[in-house]
């Protein structure tokens, strides 16, 4: 029998009112597979944290969150009140400290819910973004000088190293060849960004002779904005340096139907530390304690979390509940034109889980 060890961090605004829906979707998968036994572990976290303690995690969370098996994460962010940077900081340390180095996120246009995008079929968009999670422009290197002076200067300064960027396009190179249509879109912008996104470019096609099988190309990013927009149906595995995947992955979560039904993956594929799984989406300050969040994110990312944790039976057992409430499409949330609260869609998806584990 499998215990898996979760650590559960809510966070800040809307992340604590997903994770809820999500974590009561884990406890009732567990009674419904016999064999799953999964310990969740909740840390307070974030920036009510910051105000009690100054800091948004502990000095030691990188050790504590080693000892678990994976983590699911809500959101973090209140810039009304704790300066975003700092809150951001703690999230990046994260994705940093346990080398989680593959982001990925789906996104496929799923039946029940409608593309802002004209004549999208269900399963017509299908794609996923494989982000690199620990470098390139978020490596967090800079600095400023003479500040509030006419003469201030600001540097912030991407990084890229060979072994990170052949380690992200490889992974993209992967996956891209364990699926149906087996093509890889590297996006850069290496008609201006000369030395990182040249580089980049360079190790994509030397890597790209590792996997015959997979079709290669490359994209300025400007150009997969539109792309992404006007001919989504074209991609299959996208990978991109850290700030074009998160980017891209806004534009991917809206043209398939919505922020709040995005899932992201934080992948350490050594599996010598816990990889993170949380929606795509923030705290969103603008709607939080009111109680209309849509949850599907956080449960759809708890779905690539078990898949991940090698259940795979539990993880589609999650997924059919969800796509079950979407197609029916009597409990959608305000974000996907109905007027179901988070809890109901929460509710929903259970009362589906449930149900199919009875047929
Ligand atoms: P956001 O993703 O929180 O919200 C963007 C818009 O989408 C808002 O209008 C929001 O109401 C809507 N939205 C997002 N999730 C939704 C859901 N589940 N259901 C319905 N509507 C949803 O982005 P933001 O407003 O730019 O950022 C708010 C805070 O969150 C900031 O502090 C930011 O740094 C932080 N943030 C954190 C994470 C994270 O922890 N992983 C990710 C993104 C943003
Ligand atoms: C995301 C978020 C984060 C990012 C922020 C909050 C640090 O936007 O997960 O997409 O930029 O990676
Ligand atoms: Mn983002």
């Amino acid at each position: 029998m499998a215990t898996h060890r979760i650590a559960v961090i809510p966070g800040d605004g809307i992340g604590k009112e997903v994770i809820a829906e999500g974590a009561k979707v884990l406890r009732a998968l567990e009674r419904l597979e016999p064999h799953l036994r999964l310990r969740l572990t909740r840390f307070a976290w974030g920036c009510d944290w910051y105000r009690k303690h100054g800091e948004v995690m502990p000095a030691d969370c990188l050790e504590v969150l080693a000892r678990f098996d994976a983590i699911y994460l809500g959101a973090i962010g209140d810039p009304a009140n704790v300066p975003d940077t700092i809150a951001q900081h703690a999230l990046l340390n994260l994705r940093k400290g346990l080398d989680q180095y593959a982001c990925v996120r789906p996104a496929l246009l799923l039946p029940g819910v409608r593309s802002p995008l004209a004549g999208q079929a269900p399963g017509a968009i299908d794609f996923i973004v494989v982000r690199e999670n620990t470098e390139g422009e978020y490596a967090g290197t800079g600095g400023r000088l003479y500040r509030g002076t006419p003469k201030e200067v600001a540097v912030q300064t991407s990084i890229f190293t060979r072994a990170g960027t052949e380690r992200i396009i490889r992974y993209a190179f992967a996956l891209a060849g364990r699926r149906k249509r087996r093509r890889l879109t590297s996006v850069t912008k290496s008609n201006v960004q000369q030395y990182s996104m040249v580089f980049w470019d360079e190790v994509f096609w030397a890597v790209a002779r590792e996997f015959p099988d997979v079709q290669a190309e490359s994209m300025l990013a400007d150009a997969a904005c539109m792309n992404f927009v006007r001919a989504p149906e074209r991609f299959d595995v996208v990978v991109a340096s850290n700030q074009f995947g998160d980017i891209l992955t806004d534009i991917a979560a809206a043209i398939v139907g919505s922020l709040g039904l995005a899932p992201s993956a934080n992948i350490n594929p050594s599996r010598a530390l816990p990889s993170m799984f949380e929606p795509v989406h923030g705290s969103a300050p603008d709607i939080a304690g009111q109680g209309i969040a849509n949850p599907l994110a956080a449960i759809l990312a708890a779905e690539m979390m078990l898949d991940f944790l090698g259940e795979r039976r539990g993880a589609r057992r999650i997924r059919r509940a969800a796509m079950a409430v979407l197609a029916e499409g009597k409990a959608l949330p305000a974000d996907l034109g109905g007027q179901a609260r988070t809890a109901e869609v929460g509710a929903a998806v259970l009362h589906h889980l449930r149900e199919a584990g009875r047929a």
